[in-house]
């Protein structure tokens, strides 16, 4: 039986009820955060709760519960049963119940918040082989570093770079690659990493901060300057990351193949240095 966190209690999912009158559910009035559970424990626990309770700042949303949020992360493995599997745990704060009005409650309401946790293994076929991508112009707004649940102008891409066979769609402000619907990306020139500077732009993803910390600590290069879509052809390299599936190789950006077609070497070696930090990150070793 499935159990996930609702308002403060544990409870099987089907017993968790949420009102229509939810700002979550009305408005999209609603920020969430997503964790990976590594079969013993969390990898950088510490950032995804840090950029939880940044959106909620953002977003003014205040939760008197906030100092739980990393033994609820940890008790929902728990209660699930998760224990050796890896798993992610889904973590979401709406403004609250309230009749619709755009203006925030006054007096304030309690947020909703909630939380379940899910077995999730990563997908090596795209990991090993690589995957291709389709690029779009990007149709957000202008706080893309906010993990809002208001998504539909990610979803809506999403699914039509998914009913073309794309595996990921990125997004294209002014004329520069800017991320994808649920991933940062990289590039790769002349040994060097190329990715989008932390800003409105992008969502600065966790995995995105890990990799530059990982590959500076092994002297690989990276500049945070965004690449134009135009200099896409000239890349030796590219791959989009994010907490589910950790490095994923690009091969093709829309009708251009990148480097030979083939997963790049940088790629695949920040593939394995990554994945080493994330298992020295392990308490029980
Ligand atoms: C828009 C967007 N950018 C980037 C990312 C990658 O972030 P992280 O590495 O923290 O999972 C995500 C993850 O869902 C995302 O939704």
């Amino acid at each position: 039986m499935e159990v996930v966190y609702l308002n403060g209690q544990f409870l099987p999912k089907d017993q968790a009820l949420i009102s229509p009158d939810d700002r979550g559910f009305l408005f999209g009035d609603s920020v969430y955060e997503v964790a990976r559970w590594y079969g013993g424990y969390f990898f950088d626990l510490p950032g995804h709760t840090g950029r939880f309770r940044r959106s909620m700042k953002e977003t003014n949303m205040v939760w008197e519960d906030e100092a739980k949020l990393e033994e609820i992360f940890e008790e929902l493995i728990e209660r699930n049963g998760i224990g050796a599997d890896c798993a992610i745990v889904y973590f979401q704060a709406t403004r609250g119940v309230a009749p619709r009005n755009h203006a925030f409650p006054d007096p304030p309401v309690k947020p909703t918040i909630y939380g379940f946790a899910r077995r999730h293994n990563i997908n090596t076929l795209a990991a090993e082989r690589g995957v291709a991508i389709w690029l779009t112009p990007d149709p957000r707004w202008n706080r893309c570093d906010i993990k809002t649940t208001a998504l539909i102008a990610n979803v809506l891409p999403y699914q039509e770079a998914h009913d073309q066979g794309f595996a990921e769609v990125c997004f294209v402000r002014n004329g520069f690659v800017t991320e994808g619907a649920h991933s940062n990306i990289f590039f790769v020139r002349n040994e060097a990493l190329y990715t989008h500077p932390e800003n409105n732009d992008i969502l600065s993803g966790i995995t995105r901060k890990n990799i530059i910390s990982v590959a500076r600590a092994n002297d690989v290069s990276v500049v945070e300057e965004a690449v134009a879509t135009d200099m896409i052809p000239y890349m030796n390299e590219a791959f989009i990351c994010n907490t589910t599936g950790e490095i994923v190789p690009v091969t093709r950006i829309s009708d251009q193949v990148i480097g030979d077609g083939n997963p790049g070497h940088l790629t695949r070696k920040l593939q394995v240095l990554l994945r080493e930090f994330i298992q020295s990150c392990d308490p029980h070793r």
